[in-house]
């Protein structure tokens, strides 16, 4: 497995605890560690600004003064455009860079670009990038408080806890006690281990199921139960999530073919009905349909996914506001 690093003082990314640092509420580099209480305050927060954002031009200016920048160094449609909304609906001065068309092609470093950014009195900075661990090194190097919008195959909190949300809605709170499938690509998915870490610290339980050359050697110490099949990790679950193949982390030889990979471990009908009834479906997108989602699954009434979407907004709009107050009483 390609588990990539480019900053030479990042720690090694294997298992637990490899990022978790200090907390400072300006950042949110991961669901690691994060305590039940704050999890459930930001679920809360996310769920109020989920009914304002349902208001037809609702707009705020609880951001206003409040300088941000989404710094995408990999591919972004539903991260990078929630955060963007999210800014805006909340009146922050927002800005947004990519790679292409940037210094970096110069040979400037990912941090000396950042630091540029900075400069230019950057309160915030959400990060996406394809190295595990280039959150928490920003942290510990930039002024500005970082938000962490994706880091190789390491976490992605806000979908993680867009994720809680949504299942929040389908659990009508109760995690205790319900059981989580998640099948597929598992050890490429930042999405598997922040739904992972959240879901374990409010009281679900977690099964995983893929191709054994898709299931991380840490899966256990995770916290999550390994399946030997798809229909034993849904039998009986409360919910699936899909994932994607995470083709662009892979190195060859890990499938044997997509045909099989759809025949053996993608969702169908028949597999959604072994959970209980009105299980909900769950897929951070962007999907493959007919690979590891069936179509009429992905548009069924068991499907989640744009509900997911919708809960993504409001979760950025209540990272946003925690990690921007911090800043504010820090001043
Ligand atoms: N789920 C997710 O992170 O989607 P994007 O890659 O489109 O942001």
């Amino acid at each position: 497995m390609n588990r990539t690093i480019l900053m030479e003082d990042a720690p090694a990314p294997h298992g637990a605890g490899a990022f978790l640092q200090a907390p400072d509420p300006r950042h949110l580099l991961g669901l690691e560690g994060v305590p039940r209480e704050a999890l459930l305050d930001l679920l809360e927060s996310a769920t109020r600004y989920r009914e304002k954002l349902r208001t037809p031009r609702w707009a705020s200016d609880e951001l206003r003064g409040i300088a941000i920048c989404n710094a995408f160094f990999e591919d972004s449609t539903r991260t990078r455009v929630s955060f963007e909304l999210a800014e805006q609906r909340l009146g922050a001065i927002h800005t947004t860079f990519s790679t292409s068309g940037s210094s970096l092609s110069k040979g400037e470093s990912m941090l000396d670009t950042l630091r540029v950014l900075t400069a230019m009195h950057v309160d915030l900075m959400v990060v996406r990038h394809r190295s595990a661990g280039s959150a928490a090194f920003l942290a510990r190097h930039l002024e500005a408080g970082v938000i962490n919008a994706g880091d190789g195959e390491h976490e992605h909190p806000t979908q993680g806890l867009l994720d809680l949300l949504t299942l929040s809605d389908a659990w009508e709170g109760q995690f205790e006690g319900r059981r989580l499938a998640i099948v597929g690509d598992i050890a490429h998915s930042r999405v598997a281990r922040s739904a992972i870490f959240g879901l374990t610290t409010l009281g679900a339980a977690i099964t995983i199921a893929g191709p054994s050359t898709l299931i991380p050697a840490e899966a256990e110490t995770l916290g999550a139960a390994v399946a030997g099949s798809v229909e034993e990790a849904m039998r009986g679950a409360d919910g699936v999530m899909a994932l994607r193949l995470q083709r662009e982390r892979m190195e060859s030889g890990l499938l044997a073919s997509v045909g099989e990979y759809a025949k053996v471990w993608g969702i169908h009908r028949e597999r959604v009905a072994l959970m209980r009834p009105g299980a909900p479906v769950l897929h951070p997108g962007p999907m493959n349909r007919g690979l590891e989602i069936a179509p009429d699954v992905a548009d069924g009434s068991e499907s989640h996914v744009f509900r997911q979407v919708e809960n993504g907004l409001a979760v950025r709009c209540a990272v946003l506001a925690r990690c921007a107050a911090a800043l504010t009483e820090e001043s």
